[in-house]
């Protein structure tokens, strides 16, 4: 393979540099293409641009690969625990013993809010998104910390960091107790970061709340298999905003709206949604797996294809087990469980679903795991980003670390008029 390839325009040829990354894979660098020809290049949805380098997180959609640092997803769902695959991505090691006391302790200092801060939630409706009051509250986290404002703050970065990881949580849980009009339940710190976010979720100061180890299990491999998945519209967005030196809390709040989304991080409510409307249709899974495929009909099959894996999602595979797992702990089984199982029978046996490789992505199954838990489906967009959040971290510091970055700034190919004279209100017809 050359390292070069070329590219005529008009009668100009000019050389382009080719790069291959550690797992082979090669890009065109045309960094100099503006400059050399006065061209640029149109990619819509950047569906053929890489925007950066990156040494976080390798996939392999075709293959159905995700690696963390180069560990599999499978491993590291198996093996350990969220705080260290967070302190993973971050940092770029599996952290030694005392590297995760320090970094455990780290968050377990700072998990409370700000006491002025849990007023902040008073001023919202019940009816309120949770998504809403989360990435409104991690924009507020700054006001509070106004050393973090300033990237070139080395240190403070480390401790807006460890602020960020155990605050989420915080927060996402008094917007769960604020919508049922329950009291807020403190952080506790002799608890694991999973077993912490459940008993604030879920504890009541009325009665003692029994830990059920398999949920935290369960809990911590969820988060894991959401904890990244390099350049997606989330993260990205992340290092958009973060381009411009505005700090973490500023780039995770948008990188916390942009996962709102129905096509990104708002699919695996999107998909519960979708379950107790084929409920209250009457069940019929295959009259909405024809829906799907009538392109007029403007429905989609939620928690269905991906626009990376065209293969089985590895992570889907692993959540399936955990799904399986939780859904035989429920009392009484649950309608929409079984109307999702004989959903994903009859669209992997359905000819449009297999020919497109569209098969269950991980919100497809997240979002039943969360209902088997007892987290109500206007939080599972929230669960999404505790999971995403170290991986939105590790890129952004990523890019702050490297001294090349530049603010993002795409061009365009602009399609609008060209240059008219204004008309006086009186003249316009
Ligand atoms: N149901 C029915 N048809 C679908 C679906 C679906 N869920 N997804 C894709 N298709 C069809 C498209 O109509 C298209 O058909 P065509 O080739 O005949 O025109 C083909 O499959 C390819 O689809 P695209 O939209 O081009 O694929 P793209 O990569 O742009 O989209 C996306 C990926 C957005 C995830 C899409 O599959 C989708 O809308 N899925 C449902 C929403 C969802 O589950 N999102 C979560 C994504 S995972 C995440 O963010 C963590």
């Amino acid at each position: 393979m050359s390292d070069r390839a070329q590219l005529k325009i008009g009668d100009k040829t000019i050389d382009l540099p080719v790069l291959v990354g550690s797992e082979g894979e090669l890009g065109i660098d045309i960094s100099k293409l503006r400059a050399e020809t006065g061209a640029v290049t149109l990619d819509p949805a950047f569906v053929n641009t890489a925007s950066t380098r990156s040494a976080i997180t390798f996939l392999d959609g075709e293959k159905g690969i995700l690696r963390y640092r180069g560990i599999p997803i499978e491993q590291l769902a198996e093996n350990a625990t969220f705080v260290e695959v967070a302190y993973l991505l971050i940092y770029g090691h599996l952290p030694k013993q005392t590297e995760l006391s320090a970094f455990s302790e780290l968050l377990t200092r700072h998990s409370m809010l700000h006491e002025d801060m849990k007023r902040f939630f008073d001023g919202y409706p019940g009816t309120s998104h949770p998504m809403a009051i989360l990435s409104a509250m991690v924009a507020s986290l700054s006001s509070f910390y106004p050393a973090a404002l300033s990237v070139k703050n080395k240190q403070e970065i480390d401790i807006t960091i460890g602020r960020l990881i155990s605050k989420l949580r915080t927060i996402a849980c008094y917007s769960y107790k604020k919508s049922m009009g329950q009291p807020f339940v403190y952080p506790k710190n002799s608890l694991s970061y999973c077993a912490n976010f459940l008993n604030m979720m879920f504890s009541i100061p009325a009665e003692t709340y029994e830990m059920d180890e398999d949920l935290v299990k369960v809990l911590n491999q969820l988060l894991i298999l959401h904890a990244d998945h390099e350049q997606n519209c989330s993260t990205s967005t992340v290092r958009m905003v973060g381009s411009s030196q505005a700090n973490l809390f500023a780039s995770v709040a948008a990188g916390i709206l942009a996962l709102w989304g129905p096509l990104h991080g708002g699919a695996n409510e999107e998909v519960l949604e979708m379950l107790q409307g084929i409920s209250d249709d009457g069940g019929d899974v295959k009259k909405y797996v024809e829906l799907a495929k009538k392109k007029d009909s403007g429905f989609r099959l939620m928690g269905f294809g991906h626009r990376v894996y065209k293969n089985y999602d590895p992570r889907a595979k692993i959540i399936k087990r955990a799904a399986d797992k939780v859904t035989k702990k429920m009392k009484e089984p649950d309608p929409l469980l079984e109307i999702a199982y004989r959903l994903e029978e009859a669209a992997l046996t359905d000819s449009y679903f297999v020919d497109r490789k569209l098969y269950p992505n991980v919100d497809f199954y997240s979002g039943i795991i969360y209902r088997a838990m007892g987290i109500p489906t206007n939080m599972f967009t929230v669960m999404f980003a505790i999971g995403r959040l170290p991986g939105w971290i590790a890129h952004w510091k990523e890019m702050v670390d490297d001294p090349t970055t530049k603010i993002m700034r795409p061009r365009q190919i602009y399609t609008g008029p060209t240059e008219q004279p204004f008309v006086p209100l009186a003249k316009r017809g």
